[in-house]
């Protein structure tokens, strides 16, 4: 089958390159010309893992192809998918105005009937919107084309998008009260079959439902990890340790072990838009979202905790020390530093004229497109690296490669043994043993005796 896909960012180009994978063919359309440039030249603007190699193969047999060219994107596929992105705008609610531009030129260019799929995250009512829009300009044109406008929300993972896309937990397709069903579910049965051997992971709703279920998968999600940094707030000044808490609740088959990861915060480009977009759209509706909004608020608050501890630890006295840092992305296996709490650690550090010598596997590129060159900055070649004469070492993410470190080279590498750690990735006791002191999240008077008021 055909598929054009509007935006190329994480969602566009990873869908573009799984569909291309089974054998369909995709027309890839950004409005950047240099990443379509460099799409063109096998340059991969991310960094996901097997991305770069699935695009490489499927680009040389011809099944994926990258253009600016929005009429021949149109052209291309009856099926158009509009994975474009939904930031907030002012008011916190999604700003649609990158997939209703879309929609408009579909609609300008469209001479036979099509499909259009809102893959973005886009609040309730989007797909009637989209459905408006292209109507509108239609009639403008004095054209009578037949179109559908289907909710089809993306559920992928940062670091583990090819998987999450070739195996998904389910594929929801959310169809419009008055559009053809039969027809739009016969296509998407055809599309997704590939991704839907083992067994049927396609649940059709109608395109509301559709376009709350991803808004409420996230903020679930968000929630989970709220409440768990809520509870290691609580754990850290009873004197209980989060980490025992974790596994006794987990136990528990209706709470479970997934996803209730203490740490110092959630990041990323959804987690954060969404519970604010979702909250928007309930205040809106004049209802109080009272669970969303504490969400936002834990972890906002949760974001400012590495730099508690390291204000605890130096007494205040941080202006002129150097920091090493390790991890920068929001997540392991991925280069997204959108909302990740290293940003506000970093700031905060340099707020108090402190140095940052930090080291990240993948989002170093990112980092130095984010803040430049400053000479508070310095981008370390290695994790060790950045230990050189650094007053404490502070972890933000659990990449694979911190997480059993050799402690004799940190104690030997840095001017005082100290870590902050915003994953929980050690054992306390050994770090004791050690002579390392060590402030983790909610691990209460047994990590650094320190009670934090
Ligand atoms: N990143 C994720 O993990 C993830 C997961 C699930 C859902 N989503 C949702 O998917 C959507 C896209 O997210 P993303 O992270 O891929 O965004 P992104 O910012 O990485 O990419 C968006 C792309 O759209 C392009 N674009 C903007 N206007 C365009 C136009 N008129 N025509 C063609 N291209 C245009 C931009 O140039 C950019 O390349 C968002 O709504 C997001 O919430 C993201």
């Amino acid at each position: 089958m055909k598929v054009t896909v509007f935006g190329i960012g994480y969602v566009g180009l990873v869908q573009a390159a799984v569909l291309s994978e089974v054998g369909h063919h995709v027309c890839c359309v950004d409005v950047d010309a240099d990443k379509i440039e460099q799409l063109k030249k096998g340059n991969i603007p991310i960094y996901e893992p097997g991305l770069t190699a699935l695009v490489k193969s499927n680009s040389e047999a011809g099944r994926i192809i990258f253009t600016t060219d929005i009429k021949e994107g149109v052209h291309f596929a009856d099926i158009q998918f509009i994975a474009v992105g939904t930031p907030p705008d002012d008011t916190g609610a999604a700003d649609l105005k990158y997939v209703l531009n879309v929609a408009k030129t579909i609609a300008m260019h469209m001479q036979r009937s099509k499909i259009i799929v809102d893959k973005s995250t886009v609040p309730v009512g989007t797909a009637d919107k989209v459905s408006e829009t292209i109507g509108s300009k239609l009639r403008a044109k004095n054209l009578n084309l037949t179109y559908s406008v289907v909710s089809n929300p993306e559920f992928l993972k940062e670091g583990s998008a090819i998987a999450d896309c070739m195996r998904p937990d389910r594929i929801i397709i959310g169809i419009r009260p008055n559009d053809n069903k039969e027809h739009i579910q016969e296509v998407f049965r055809d599309l997704y079959a590939p991704f839907n051997r083992n067994h049927d992971r396609i649940i059709f709703m109608d395109a509301r439902s559709a376009e709350l279920t991803k808004y409420a998968a996230n903020c679930m999600l968000a929630t989970k990890v709220s409440f768990m940094n809520e509870m290691a707030n609580i754990a850290e000044k009873v004197g209980a340790d989060i980490e025992d808490v974790r596994q006794g609740i987990g136990s528990d088959e209706r709470i479970g072990y997934h996803f209730i990861y203490p740490g110092c915060g959630y990041g990323g480009s959804c987690f954060p838009k969404d519970i604010q977009a979702l909250s928007r759209t309930s205040m809106v509706i004049g209802y109080q979202p009272e669970l969303l909004h504490a969400v936002e608020a834990i972890n906002n608050r949760q974001k400012n905790k590495l730099m508690e501890y390291i204000n605890i630890h130096f007494n205040g006295n941080v202006a002129g020390k150097t920091f090493a840092l390790w991890g920068l992305s929001f997540k392991p296996k991925t280069d997204d530093m959108r909302e990740a709490p290293s940003r506000v650690l970093m700031e905060a550090l340099w707020e108090s004229e402190a140095n940052i010598q930090a080291f990240d596997p993948e989002a170093m590129g990112e980092a130095r497109r984010i803040y430049g060159t400053r000479k508070d900055l310095a981008l370390m070649s290695s994790k060790e690296a950045a230990l050189h004469d650094a007053d404490a070492l502070v972890i933000c993410t659990e990449w694979q490669n911190f997480k059993a470190p050799d402690f004799d080279v940190i104690k030997e590498k840095l001017k005082s043994p100290v870590i902050i750690d915003g994953r929980n990735l050690f054992d306390p006791e050994q770090l004791k043993e050690k002579g390392i002191e060590y402030y983790a999240i909610g691990r209460g008077l047994s990590v650094a005796g320190v009670n934090v008021s």
